[in-house]
């Protein structure tokens, strides 16, 4: 009896277990209606944040390797160190001019005999120089000499054991300020390189702007940037670059804000400023980071340009930043700061006759860069913020009616502040406003609707800076993992559906320097070599180069996925390539089997293309030595008529493009 009542129960549970089995791979049945097409989706849909955060400009994309290269940081002899013989004579004195320029004030003046021995300046780099072997780099100095000397530099790329893997030498420098150039060609690579000047002969010698470039550069663009780093962000295929911040645009204090005037014209005489995450946080505390403003607003604008981009400057409004000092200037006093903006308008827009026109074609862009949006503020709020961002509008708008202004709802996501900035806002009239959120996965699952129920009249959404932020781990990379990623894909589902309220977005921040970050995660991990995409970045690259022109409905029993039974989707059709797009983000670790149903569509072909971004491991992460742990795979899918069965993998997004005859 005993027996047979274990046996009953055992049955029990195996029918159970079986039943439940069954439940949970019951497809789930969903319906695309390309034929009910809704809002269009802009091309400045998905776009890239650009700030100099973490080393992203000076030691990242802008591809100078000399770290202090005139000598103008506080510490004039920061980054270099003198190299010499004991019982060496020479010296290094560092001069200021005095007024002759104020941009570039001080230099250094080289004192050499022939008793000196060997003597010499060896420059450091930004956490060393990444040096490749069998390339050419461009080494160039601003040098003169004193009356009767004769001094010779030898030029000397060497690795970190200091050994020469490249080298020249520059003489017969005149009594007069010049700039020297020599194409350096190298036979070895060095992770931590560093460039020597070793100084010969007998008299003074005095030099400044000491540069080394690789004589490859993005679009090979002089006073160019990284390759591969700008090509990484070239992938992503953006719609828009916001530049060059962030917090930077504000500045710790207002002496300290990025003011856009000081970083064009001729880039030896742009003046440098501290960096405010050199002092940001005590913890990544980095006492050699400075704005060189090499990369200044005219690569800004260049890049936007090499990169098919829309540009999307944000401008100081009069207010430093309100977690440091959040000093405001008076209203009185805010005249220079809207005379600043208006004249970046010019500058990328104007006539070549007109002031800042003029400037931009001697730069050497004498066609207009076509700026159509204009950020005023960054993370900004209370009243003083609206009081000074009513007046930019008012001047902007009257002299270029057709500028789309953003405006920005602050530092937080929700709350009294947002609240009342959207209210104020919404009383002038902005064309976007700027929503940031850096808040932990969690809160980007349960945010997928959060547009869905969006005022649809009101100022446009820019999603201007997002990031999921997981657990700190060790690596640098670390915290750009998996969880983070795939729940800013589902996120991600929801503006896209949202196309009509969110008109752009963009992750932030970009780039980061594993030995020189301040902030993670970020999208795009390098050293001085190698670069990584996280997969973050894939999920960018995944949705912004599969976006689609109008968001159609993907439903299941007429409602939006966005987050029952573990799903997230939209759908979108491409007018220009004929193809419907459907992205479907499965956050279960369970494959979920989906049965699709393509509605009044004829296919082009019985296959679809589709390509997955997955892993089983929430924690997994790419790094400079394993950089494609998680990125996405291509495969291709059986289509019968009109109908599609698809397996979502566990915790995966998919992206699938069906070929179709009409649209
Ligand atoms: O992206 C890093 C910082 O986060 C930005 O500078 C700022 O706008 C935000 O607080």
């Amino acid at each position: 009896m005993k027996m047979k009542q274990t046996t009953i129960k055992l049955l029990v549970l195996v029918l159970l277990c079986s039943s439940q089995k069954i439940t949970a791979q019951q497809p789930l049945q969903l319906t695309v209606q390309p034929s009910k097409p809704g809002a269009p989706i802009p091309s400045t849909m998905w776009g890239i944040f650009f700030e100099d955060i973490n080393f992203a400009a000076d030691g990242g994309l802008y591809a100078e390797l000399v770290k202090n290269r005139s000598f103008e940081f506080p510490m004039p002899m920061m980054g270099w160190n003198e190299i010499e013989t004991k019982g060496s004579t020479a010296s290094t004195l560092i001069i200021n001019h005095g007024k002759e320029n104020t941009a570039n004030l001080r230099y250094a003046s080289v004192s050499v005999n022939t008793a000196s021995g060997v003597y010499g300046l060896s420059n450091e780099g930004f956490r060393g120089m990444g040096i490749y072997a069998g390339k050419q780099y461009n080494f160039s100095i601003v040098a003169k000499d004193h009356p009767g000397a004769a001094v010779k530099v030898k030029v000397q790329l060497v690795n970190a054991s200091g050994k020469i893997i490249g080298e020249t030498t520059l003489e017969s420098f005149t009594t007069d300020w010049k700039k020297y150039t020599a194409v350096i060609s190298t036979t070895d690579t060095a992770q931590k390189g560093k460039l020597n000047l070793l100084f010969e002969g007998n008299g003074t010698v005095d030099i400044d702007v000491v540069s080394l470039f690789p004589a490859n550069t993005f679009k090979n663009r002089p006073n160019g940037l990284r390759e591969d780093l700008a090509q990484k962000l070239a992938d992503l295929k953006p719609g828009f670059i916001r530049f060059p911040g962030g917090c930077i645009v504000e500045g710790r204090d207002l002496t300290n804000r990025y003011q856009w005037k000081t970083t064009v014209g001729n880039v030896d005489d742009r003046k440098l400023i501290m960096n405010r995450w050199n002092v940001e946080f005590k913890q990544k505390s980095a006492p050699d980071y400075f704005q060189s403003f090499g990369l200044g607003f005219y690569e800004y604008f260049q890049l936007a340009d090499d990169l098919g981009a829309e540009p999307l400057p944000i401008l100081n409004c009069g207010m430093a930043c309100q977690y440091n000092s959040a000093e405001v200037v008076s209203m009185d006093a805010l005249q220079p700061y809207i005379q600043d903006a208006l004249d970046l308008i010019e500058f990328a827009n104007g006539p070549v006759t007109t002031v800042w026109g003029k400037l931009r074609s001697d730069m050497g862009h004498p066609a207009p860069f076509n700026l159509k949006f204009i950020g005023v503020g960054n993370e900004q709020w209370e009243a003083q913020y609206f009081e000074r961002y009513k007046v930019f509008e008012k001047a902007i708008l009257a002299k270029y009616p057709n500028i789309k202004i953003v405006s920005g709802a602050g530092p937080y996501s929700n709350g009294e502040y947002f609240d009342m900035a959207w209210k104020e806002l919404k009383q002038l009239s902005p064309s976007l406003i700027d929503e940031h959120y850096y808040k932990p996965p969690k809160w980007f699952l349960d945010n997928a609707s959060r547009y869905d129920k969006y005022d649809r009249t009101g100022p446009k959404v820019f999603a201007g800076e997002y990031a999921a932020h997981t657990k700190d781990v060790n690596a640098s990379e670390g915290r750009n993992n998996w969880e983070s990623a795939i729940a800013e894909a589902a996120f991600m589902t929801g503006l896209e559906r949202n196309a009509d309220v969110v008109n752009m977005a963009s992750y932030a921040p970009l780039l980061a320097h594993v030995e020189a970050w301040q902030w993670r995660p970020d999208l795009i991990w390098f050293d001085n070599l190698r670069s990584t995409g996280t997969p973050n970045y894939y999920v960018q690259k995944l949705f912004s180069t599969n976006r689609g022109t109008t968001v159609i409905p993907i439903l299941k029993n007429g409602e939006v996925l966005a987050g029952k039974d573990s799903v997230y989707a939209t759908a979108a059709i491409d007018k220009n390539t004929n193809e419907i797009i459907l992205k479907l983000v499965n956050i279960s670790a369970a494959a979920t089997p989906v049965k699709l149903e393509l509605e009044k569509t004829a296919v082009q072909k019985q296959a679809a293309k589709m390509q997955v971004l997955k892993s089983a491991d929430k924690t997994a992460f790419n790094t400079l030595d394993n950089p494609v742990v998680v990125a996405p795979e291509e495969k291709t899918l059986a289509i019968t008529n009109n109908k599609i069965d698809v397996t979502l993998d566990g915790s995966s997004l998919t992206v699938i493009r069906i070929a179709v005859k009409k649209l």
